[in-house]
């Protein structure tokens, strides 16, 4: 039996039998900050194996962003991954806007749960990594804000 769990804990080595025929899976590193980062996590497990799973984010009050929705090839087509998506509309009923981020071939998937086709704009890294940044930090300001901004 298939149990689905909100919030589960997750370790990362349980994502290495995922992401398969992406052109750029995530590194092990990657898959611990995002299991930390996200604001929602619903697992699916078969006999304590994670056999799909999907992650959130979300300002807590009008957007959510489902970021990952992945169920094991072997359990494909049992309904799994439409578990996984019932449990997170739940639970960001009554939020302004949930989206998500799709190839063409796959959404009547997320149709079936009334998602719309909408226009959207992103940049993709296929290199991506860490964040970098150091204004990825808590509270630091913008150095063009520190600095005066222009004209300084
Ligand atoms: C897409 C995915 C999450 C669907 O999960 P699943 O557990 O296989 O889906 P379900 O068994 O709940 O299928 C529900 C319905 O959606 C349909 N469906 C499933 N995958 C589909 C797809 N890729 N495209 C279109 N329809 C799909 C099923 O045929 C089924 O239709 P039915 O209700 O008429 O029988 C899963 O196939 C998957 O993990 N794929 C690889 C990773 C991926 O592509 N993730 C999404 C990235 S945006």
């Amino acid at each position: 039996m298939v149990e689905y769990k909100i919030n589960d804990n997750i370790e990362p080595g349980e994502l290495d039998k995922f992401f398969h025929g992406w052109k750029s899976p995530p590194s092990i590193e990657i898959k611990e900050k995002l299991i930390n980062g996200s604001d929602l996590i619903v697992t699916a497990r078969e006999d304590g194996k994670l056999v799909g799973f999907l992650t959130a984010i979300s300002d807590g009050a009008m957007h959510a962003f489902i970021s990952l929705v992945e169920v094991l090839e072997t359990h494909q087509g049992k309904g799994i991954g439409s578990h996984l998506m019932r449990r997170a509309i739940d639970y960001f009923k009554g939020y302004y806007d949930i989206v998500l981020i799709t190839d063409k071939d796959k959404g009547a998937f997320y149709k079936k749960f009334g998602f719309n086709e909408i226009y959207g704009m992103h940049i993709r890294d296929f290199k991506y990594r860490l964040n970098p940044s150091p204004l990825a930090g808590e509270g630091k300001a913008c150095p063009e804000l520190v600095s005066g901004g222009e004209g300084e």
